[in-house]
């Protein structure tokens, strides 16, 4: 049975610019790199007086799921905020999207020359509306692997804030660990059809090819979601994230679920695994351990 211990490392740290010393340093990195989560029950989000007008679903254009923004470029999407409030939401964004990367930058300093800063996400729907389709239903236990944005193997490292402002916690389950996850899908999963990478990116499906490992953590992905049992009987602990809380993972790792709340930013990086202290624990390295080749 797995035990909060197991899956959660938490720090005191309250400041996005935190420097831990180097022991303690090296206990993060290890931690996070072998597939726990880094959780910092006092690290918030401060929003400005004027910035909870956007505490709201109104927020959403009630097409996609979460508000997009790209720090590469400033561009803001999936909102029906206009003029003014676009571009005030899009600064509220984008001032989260500086502390999470200057959080990444002082704890794992190490991950900086190598590190993409991806897309920040503002979530402002609950929880419970937001699936479609069980493939999406994030509330299922997954790894996140996406279908358009095939990604060679470079790590998905994700820094969640919750800013409800009603006390609501973001209600996870975390799951039980990859290298056990893995072997119960290895004999399932469905062929790569010659040919079909170059299809789907040339047909615009996907960003990019997608390689043999992109094709595996996607088949991981789906079926993990659509086996009712896995669902049910895996071991996994179920932890309330507060209000006002911080916490970062290598979500291609760490099995997850998101059963409640509403009102979350959300940082993506992409990482290299040689960028990674130990390239062992990344899931290509895993994956290629057990196919015997190349994955990516
Ligand atoms: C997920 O990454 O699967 C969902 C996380 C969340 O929205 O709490
Ligand atoms: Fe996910």
């Amino acid at each position: 049975m797995l035990s909060q211990d197991d899956v959660i490392e938490i720090s005191e740290d309250s400041n996005w610019s935190y420097r831990p010393d180097r022991q303690t340093a090296a206990r993060m990195i290890r931690s996070l790199e072998s597939g726990k989560v880094l959780y910092f029950p006092h690290l918030a989000f401060a929003l400005k007086e004027p910035e909870r007008r956007f505490l709201s679903p109104g927020c959403s254009d009630g097409k996609a799921k979460n508000v997009s923004y790209d720090p590469r470029n400033g561009s803001i999407q999936g909102t029906s905020c206009k003029d003014q409030d676009s571009n005030d939401l899009a600064a509220m964004i984008s001032r989260f999207a500086a502390q999470a990367r200057a959080l990444i930058e002082s704890l794992f300093p190490h991950y900086t020359p190598h590190l993409e800063q991806a897309r920040t996400s503002y979530r402002p729907m609950p929880v419970q509306r937001r699936f479609r389709s069980v493939r999406k239903d994030d509330s299922r236990l997954h790894v996140d692997a996406f279908a358009s944005r095939p990604n060679q193997g470079k790590r998905i490292l994700r820094v969640f804030t919750n800013v409800n402002p009603d006390g609501q916690p973001r209600v996870w389950n975390i799951g039980e660990p990859f290298e056990i996850f893995v072997p119960k899908y290895y004999g399932r999963i469905a062929p790569q059809w010659p040919g079909s990478a170059w299809l789907l990116e040339r047909l615009g499906i996907t960003k990019g090819k997608r390689s043999f490992y992109d094709h595996i953590m996607l088949q991981l992905h789906d079926r993990g979601k659509m086996d009712d049992a896995y669902q049910q009987n895996a071991d996994k602990i179920t932890f309330a994230f507060p209000p006002g809380s911080t916490w970062l993972m290598f979500s291609d790792r760490v099995l997850h679920a998101a059963l409640s709340g509403q009102y979350l930013l959300e940082q993506t990086f992409n990482l290299p695994v040689s960028a990674m202290q130990d390239e062992r624990c990344s899931p290509l390295r895993i994956l290629e351990e057990l196919y015997q080749r190349e994955l990516a």
